[in-house]
């Protein structure tokens, strides 16, 4: 199975794409509803937060996670990555030395970063993300790190996840806040032509970004374009099991999705239903 994290309902964007990319492997879904957002919150607790919730993934038989999550990839994998794999945690579960060697958690800047490079024409992006992942300058690093002549601007979206997870994305009440945010970022570089979705709640406003873009003349001159992450990081999921036989031969093939909350199952079942276009069925979860 391979488990797909995040804090709330965000992380259904990147399973979307995975699965109609890699239908054929079994899937677990955990959002965190009941401490969602994440992106305010302290590199600590979101290391903590993140770490508890892979912990119950790895328990539930997945050996690989996906943190579909910025704010998560931003605070919490290195340490998650550094710290706790593989050997703290297999201590503490009594397992053999190198079983846990076997188990892997990724994020989605760096494939988010790995695929920019395609869009930019005018080498001026930006970045619409949490505070959180804001603050961590991460996608700025990692940026530099792969291209360094390309400027970025990053624009925290503080109200963006509070609206989505509440059901309010498509109402009337977020225009004000689509507008807000998009309008500071595109006054601080005209130049951008490329803004990249750095939160994986973010394609849930797509209709009001979008309707808000087309009535922007500079954006519209630059002919820009708006980069959501659920694609990049399906395709960057396949490849990697292409070069991980080993971890492929963990992924179970029976195209099944399960759902995971620790908010209430009917509230977490009716949103997602609206988010993936069909109903579904969750179960509710403790972390700790
Ligand atoms: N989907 C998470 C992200 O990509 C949302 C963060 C939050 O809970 O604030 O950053």
């Amino acid at each position: 199975m391979i488990g797909i994290f995040d804090s709330g309902f965000g992380g259904l964007t990147i399973l979307k794409a995975i699965r109609q990319r890699l239908p054929q492997y079994d899937y677990l879904y955990l959002g965190d509803n009941a401490r969602a957002p994440y992106g305010t919150r302290s590199f600590d607790v979101v290391y903590e937060y993140t770490w508890q919730a892979v912990r119950y993934l790895f328990s539930e038989g997945c050996q690989l996670v996906i943190l579909a999550c910025n704010t998560a990839s931003a605070k919490a994998l290195r340490t998650i990555q550094q710290r706790n794999l593989p050997a703290v945690w297999a201590e503490e579960q009594g397992y053999q030395e190198g079983v846990l060697g076997r188990h892997r958690v990724l994020g989605v800047i760096r494939p988010t970063v790995e695929a920019l490079s395609g869009y930019t024409r005018t080498g001026h992006v930006g970045v619409l993300a949490t505070e959180g992942t804001v603050l961590s300058d991460s996608y700025p690093i990692e940026i530099a790190k792969l291209y360094p002549h390309i400027t970025v601007h990053q624009q925290a979206c503080p109200m963006w996840v509070p609206l989505i997870e509440n059901g309010e994305a498509d109402k009337p009440g977020a225009d004000y806040f689509v507008s807000a945010y998009l309008s500071r970022l595109l006054a601080a570089d005209p130049l951008i032509d490329t803004l990249l979705l750095g939160c994986t709640h973010y394609p849930l406003l797509l209709p009001k970004l979008e309707a808000f873009l087309k009535t922007c003349p500079q954006w519209q001159a630059v002919n820009g374009r708006l980069l959501s992450q659920g694609s990049i990081v399906a395709d960057s999921l396949a490849n990697y099991l292409l070069r991980h036989p080993d971890i492929h031969a963990t992924c179970s093939r029976g195209g099944t999705t399960t759902y995971l909350t620790t908010e209430s199952e009917q509230r977490f079942s009716d949103s997602a239903a609206i988010f993936l276009g069909h109903s579904i069925s969750a179960s509710h979860v403790e972390l700790n």
